[in-house]
């Protein structure tokens, strides 16, 4: 177990390069199973969630080959419904893809419920809805979902909540189902495009992806393809949150500037200086940031994913900012750890209120979840002295050698083992 620490203070300069899209990787791996044939993904990103689905998919006899850190050959074709009710698929969020997936590949799946980042409630009875319309009967047994269907068939299915996970889900469980399948009210984020061009060139037929209507025609096969990922916008986002806090002049490559507006509106609106040339955007604080309000929204809105670490950037702005979290109201588990390092901030319902500007401190602290973390080490660098994160677990699941990046710009960050004592006060080995 190790922490990471951060000595605060120091300036930031040069590039960073970002890497392919975790929240489309956890999907597009699950996805390649519905192939009957190599499935090859070039730009995963190299972090432990990856790693998990991928002996997931070793455990249910996928053969797989990694040419480099950063690509993957899935052959599926050996590959078993094999009931996944519990260990692993209980690490991460994403292990429900296999719900869709497998649903799709042989009409039936049985799947442990999700683990993942806690930010309050998580339902998936939008993904439930979908399966259930495609005509799959579904039971909740002891912490599993066991779903079968005697022929899945096309439907129209209104998601009642905007969401992700059910839209990516159901384009799973539909590309093979009989006849169109119309998904409404889908959500419209980069990374379910991502997922429907993966499986259009695998065979599906699929229009819509990146609006709210979603059209599918089931075809009886898919078949093996290449696919690149798209560049990651939450870890651009989060190291475009860390060049405002504590930059000169900061990089960051491989970058869609598009999938980033909300961000770089509001960060344009507080005094921050944005440029941007193809794949690259190069970023210059000014000298005093002013206070802003954010409300995170579904794509293009202001996306949740970055609420914590800009909650962070906040703290260093002139006046009183208004952080609202519409998607997950409870996700401010980072909010206790920033006020330890003097941070002045109040909880008001699911908004939290930033006054500013504070010189933080640095100070022990814990990551709660994967973006809390990214919290952490924002504040980290901009506060006084040395601050140690614990918890860093869970920013290894989403970002790939964070310290080795800040350390290149000009950070003072790294890892150290945990002492004894502090395993004991944290309950682990
Ligand atoms: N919701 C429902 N019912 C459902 C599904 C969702 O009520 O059946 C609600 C959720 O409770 C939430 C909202 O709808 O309030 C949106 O949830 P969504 O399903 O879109 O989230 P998700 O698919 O579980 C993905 C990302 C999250 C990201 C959200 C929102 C993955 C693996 N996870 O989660 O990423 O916050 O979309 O954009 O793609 C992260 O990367 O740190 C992370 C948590």
């Amino acid at each position: 177990m190790e922490k990471i620490i951060v000595e605060g203070g120091r300036k930031l300069s040069g590039t960073v390069r970002v890497n392919g899209a975790k929240n489309s990787a956890v999907a597009l791996l699950p996805a390649a199973i519905l192939a009957d044939s190599t499935v090859t993904i070039e730009g995963l990103p190299d972090i432990s969630d990856v790693d998990t689905l991928q002996s997931i998919l070793q455990d249910i006899g996928a053969y797989i080959e990694r040419p480099s850190e950063h690509e993957i050959k899935i052959d599926p074709s050996m590959i078993e419904s094999i009931p996944l009710p519990n260990g692993k698929v209980k690490q991460l969020r994403a292990s429900y893809y296999f719900m869709g997936a497998m649903l799709g590949k042989f009409k039936k799946a049985a799947i442990g419920l999700p683990g993942g980042c806690f930010l309050g409630p998580r339902p998936i009875d939008q993904h439930i809805k979908g399966f259930e319309a495609l005509g799959a009967k579904i039971r909740n047994e002891k912490g599993a979902l066991y779903l079968q269907a005697d022929e899945l068939v096309g439907a129209r299915i209104y998601l009642d909540v905007v969401s992700v996970g059910a839209t990516i889900n159901i384009m799973l469980a539909a590309v093979k189902a009989k006849g169109q399948t119309i998904i409404e009210n889908a959500a419209k984020e980069p990374e379910i495009i991502d997922v429907a061009t993966l499986l259009t060139n695998m065979g599906a037929k699929i229009k819509g992806a990146g609006t709210d209507i979603i059209r599918i025609e089931g075809v009886e096969q898919l078949h093996g393809c290449l696919h690149t990922i798209i560049p990651d916008r939450i870890e651009a986002g989060t190291y475009a949150i860390i060049a405002a806090a504590q930059g000169t002049e900061v990089t960051i490559d491989n970058v869609i500037p598009e999938h980033l507006e909300s961000l770089f509106s509001k960060m344009r609106e507080m005094g921050v200086d944005i440029e941007h040339v193809d794949e690259q955007i190069t970023i210059r604080p000014g000298e005093k940031l002013t206070a802003v309000n954010i409300k995170t929204l579904v794509h293009p809105g202001f996306p949740t994913d970055l609420q914590q670490p800009f909650t962070a950037l906040l703290t260093k702005t002139e006046g009183m900012s208004i952080v609202t979290d519409t998607i997950y109201q409870a996700r401010f588990k980072h909010i206790d750890e920033l006020r330890r390092m003097n941070a002045k901030i109040k909880l008001e319902g699911n908004s939290a209120i930033v006054s500013g500007p504070s010189q933080l401190e640095g100070a022990q602290v814990k990551a709660s979840d994967l973006r809390a973390g990214a919290a952490l080490i924002v504040a980290g660098l901009m506060a006084e002295g040395r601050t140690e994160i614990t918890g860093i677990d869970h920013i290894e699941r989403g970002y790939e050698n964070i310290t080795d990046k800040l350390t290149k710009l000009g950070a003072k960050i790294y890892k150290e083992k945990m002492t004894d004592s502090e395993k004991k006060r944290m309950n682990v080995k």
